[in-house]
């Protein structure tokens, strides 16, 4: 016999259908996977990011999974990051660094160029909105700046 079906809103969703997020719609891990390697490429090879780079720990590895895992929940997808870091935010997290408009500028410019070289290489799903979600994380980073 059939069960009704339920009314209980924290019953767990029967449905394999995941809904669209900007995470699903950009091409998911890969695509940040691919945006993030190129950030970090960048900040390591291209001396106009040297003052960034200096900022940073020697080994830039830990850094491409934990942004990764930050920009991945942030766009709507799986949120492992958020659950590995209760409580810390972009304040929390740089709170610690002195962030000017020197560094604030070279970080909002390599993510643009990161995220323009993911467009040209087809590694974004979706080339409009990877330039929208551009757009926004250099705002957030130049508005990070004192
Ligand atoms: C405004 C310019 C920014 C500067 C100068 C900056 C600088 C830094 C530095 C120096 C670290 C620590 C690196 C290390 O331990 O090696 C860091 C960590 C981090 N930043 Fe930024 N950041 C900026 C903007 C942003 C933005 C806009 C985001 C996200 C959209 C972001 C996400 C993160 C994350 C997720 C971490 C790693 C936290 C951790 O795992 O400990 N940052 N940032």
């Amino acid at each position: 016999m059939l069960e009704p079906p339920s009314l209980d809103t924290q019953a767990p969703v029967q449905s394999e259908v995941q809904p669209e997020t900007p995470f699903s719609k950009l091409g998911g891990a890969p695509t940040i996977a691919a945006i993030v390697a190129r950030f970090y490429d960048l900040m390591e090879s291209d001396p106009a990011y040297g003052a960034l780079r200096a900022m940073h720990a020697a080994d830039l590895a830990p850094m491409r999974v934990s942004l990764a895992g930050f920009l991945t929940g942030w766009s709507g997808g799986p949120r492992d990051w958020f659950a590995a870091n209760p409580g810390r935010c972009m304040m929390s997290i740089h709170k610690p660094f002195t962030i000017g408009a020197d560094t604030a500028g070279q970080w909002a410019e390599a993510m643009r160029r990161a995220v323009e070289g993911a467009i040209e290489a087809g590694e974004a799903a979706d080339p409009q909105l990877a330039k929208a979600m551009a757009g926004v994380l250099e705002e957030l980073a130049l508005g990070m700046a004192r």
